[in-house]
């Protein structure tokens, strides 16, 4: 069997040595290569900043294998018709908590004030405690969910919003669908976005959306540049309706040299590093879906590709 290694070449080596230990451990034995003749290849594991872009000439392969979680780039690729599998593991999983958690609790509890201005004045401020400081998270999948358990367990009351409805005893409230959004931001202090970008959420935090949490709150974007409306956060930001926005993900990445966000005194830019695919446990969840295609089981964790997530 062949498998086609179509990421960038900084990732060849890692994944040519992880790859085929996690294929054997379930008992699969690939040739794998960043140069197979398409016609020939089994597999395809892929990612977005890699050399691939036309899938038609794949004739043979059975299924597309993301090795990044969100899909945006090659959900609509109309050479694909190949199934696609993308992403879910316990790297980007316990990364994002990570960093969520992190940013979360540097504006709660206000640490900034205290790491970056050692002056001599005792300003004796408590933080309240994370029970009074409503955090809401657009999103609820993987991601969405593990941080919203992370955040709950801390003690923060959390709202979740979804395209449909879910319930988690961790969240105090799960409301879903656009006409909800509303009552899922009101009176949120910090909101974290986890969605995917898709033609729906496409720009959802525009200038009317960011008006509705409370005043001066804190917008958290691990999610997709596209999801926030740049000009409307600026100005928002200028009003004084958002306090801070601290952004992992950005329309263009890099995020441009000039580009306002970076010399923004009340935006942090983070350089997509909120939750990377880690090659230890990315191979096996690739290896196992290899599996799965071999034997004719379902693919885990396929793309829905009329929702674009
Ligand atoms: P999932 O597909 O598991 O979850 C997506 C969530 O978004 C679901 O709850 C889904 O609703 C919700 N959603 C999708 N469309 C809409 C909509 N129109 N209205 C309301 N809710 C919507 O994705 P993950 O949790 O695995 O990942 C989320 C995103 O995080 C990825 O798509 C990617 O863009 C980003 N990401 C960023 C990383 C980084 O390093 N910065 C790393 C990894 C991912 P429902 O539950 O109803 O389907
Ligand atoms: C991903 C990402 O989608 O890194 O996996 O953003």
């Amino acid at each position: 069997m062949r498998i086609l290694f179509a990421g960038p070449e900084r990732l060849w080596e890692p994944y040519n040595d992880a790859l085929p230990k996690a294929l054997a451990a379930v008992g699969i034995s690939a040739d794998l290569a960043m140069d197979h003749p398409p016609s020939e290849v089994d597999w395809i594991v892929y990612a977005p900043d890699g050399p691939l872009s036309d899938f038609s000439p794949f004739t043979r392969a059975k299924g597309v294998l993301s090795l990044w979680a969100g899909v945006e780039r090659i959900v609509s690729n109309p050479t694909l018709r190949l199934p696609l599998a993308r992403m879910v593991d316990d790297g980007l999983r316990h990364g994002m908590v990570e960093w969520v958690l992190g940013h979360v609790l540097r504006h709660h509890l206000g640490l900034d004030a205290h790491i970056l201005h050692q002056d001599g004045v005792w300003r004796h401020e408590p933080p309240k405690l994370a029970q009074d400081r409503p955090v809401t998270i657009l999103g609820l999948g993987e991601l969405g969910l593990a941080c919203a358990g992370a955040l709950s367990a801390v003690g923060f009351p959390v709202t979740g919003w979804s395209r449909r409805p879910k319930e988690d005893p961790r969240l105090i409230r799960t409301l879903a669908g656009l006409d909800q959004l509303q009552n899922s931001l009101e009176d949120a202090e910090i909101v974290v976005l986890l969605m995917p970008l898709t033609a729906e959420t496409e720009n959802l935090m525009d200038r009317r959306r960011l008006s509705w949490p409370a005043p001066g709150f804190v917008l958290l974007n691990p999610g997709r540049g596209a999801l926030i409306d740049d000009d409307a956060l600026l100005d928002a930001l200028g009003s004084g309706q958002v306090g801070h926005a601290t952004l992992d993900v950005f329309r263009t990445e890099p995020l441009p040299p000039d580009h306002p966000f970076w010399a923004h005194p009340r935006v942090t830019v983070t350089p997509h590093i909120a939750a990377d695919t880690r090659v230890s446990t990315a191979a096996r969840v690739i290896a196992e879906n290899v599996r799965r295609g071999q034997a004719g089981e379902p693919l885990l964790y396929l793309v829905d590709r009329t929702a674009g997530y």
